[in-house]
């Protein structure tokens, strides 16, 4: 397992805590958790989760530009990372192409050492390339200052990780509320997309328990609420199944597939696991740094 910097987790938590907005107190709705989860979520729970996509407490208005059909939310052109190893270059990333557009399920697969984890970073918006551009929303991230970028990316992108990254001497509705924790958001609100987004996940019982109180499935439940706590177009996730075991894992991967079916997120997972695959509607090969190939997988194509 690979751990996450501390400066780029940093960067990802306080980046989603931002200036209040009431794009930030959309719900999610319409969904309802896939196949069976007997062991993962009890028949009550499911219908609990089902009855909150339903509910209308709060009014959906995403006031984020998002982009079209044929505006890419996330563009990179001839991205290069170049790490200098002592005397010499190590190109990590060597001439990156790619758009990403709202309603993908992006899936990145590589070898381990292929960049993968590199090229989230810079996705994400969390670091700047060496060389090469990328717009975050039509915008030039690096002609961005770091609280702007820090903005945007707060609305644009929700963070998922392998190790989870909670925090740990806080309870699962304070990880979750964390990224609406500077919003000017009356905590009263906070509190209930909280707990609205635990219920989604079917975590309603769990609330206070700390991240040591819960499983890895359940802890990567509790990622995911948080990185909805924004409701952000984009949810960026690195080996968000590594950690666990294939039933949760793919719970999890439905869940992430049903946010894209019915909210139109654009999921982008990156992984050397190659089952996230069957959930892809287009798939990118990564190879030393440069893209192999991307395939298209018609099947889960977006109707767009
Ligand atoms: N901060 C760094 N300094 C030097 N080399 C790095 C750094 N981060 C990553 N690398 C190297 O870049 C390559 C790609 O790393 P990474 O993106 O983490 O790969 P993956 O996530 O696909 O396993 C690896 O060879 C790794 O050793
Ligand atoms: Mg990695």
């Amino acid at each position: 397992m690979q751990a996450e910097g501390a400066e780029t987790l940093k960067k990802s938590l306080n980046s989603i805590v931002q200036e209040g907005s009431s794009a930030a107190i959309g719900p999610a709705r319409n969904l309802s958790i896939p196949g069976d989860h007997s062991g993962i979520n009890s028949a009550e729970d499911t219908e609990k989760s089902a009855e909150a996509f339903e509910a209308d407490n709060y009014t959906y208005t995403n006031n984020v530009a998002t982009g079209t059909g044929t505006k890419p939310l996330i563009k990179l052109t001839d991205v290069w990372k170049i790490y200098r190893m002592g005397e010499t270059d190590f190109a990590a990333l060597a001439g990156i192409n790619l758009e990403i557009y709202r309603g993908e399920f992006l899936v990145v697969v590589g070898p381990s050492g292929s960049g993968k984890s590199t090229l989230m970073n810079l996705l994400g918006c969390l670091d700047l390339p060496t060389k090469g551009a990328v717009f975050l929303d039509s915008k030039d991230i690096s002609e961005l200052g770091e609280s702007e970028l820090a903005r945007i990316r707060g609305q644009m992108i929700g963070f998922i990780f392998q190790s989870f990254n909670l925090i740990p001497t806080l309870n699962t509705l304070e990880n979750v509320l964390l990224p609406l924790e500077f919003q000017e958001e009356e905590s009263s609100k906070a509190r209930k997309r909280g707990e609205y987004l635990l219920e989604i996940v079917g975590l309603s019982d769990k609330i206070q328990n700390l991240p040591s109180q819960l499983s890895g499935g359940q802890r990567q439940r509790v990622a995911i609420a948080r990185s909805l706590a924004v409701d952000p177009p984009i949810i960026l996730a690195d080996e968000p199944t590594g950690n666990l075991d294939t039933k949760t894992g793919n719970y999890i991967l439905e869940f992430l597939a049903k946010l894209r079916e019915k909210e139109d997120k654009t999921i982008i997972v990156v992984t050397h696991d190659l089952e996230i695959i069957k959930h892809a509607t287009r798939v990118v090969y990564l190879r030393d740094g440069e893209i192999e190939k991307i395939e298209k997988r018609r099947k889960n194509e977006p109707e767009k």
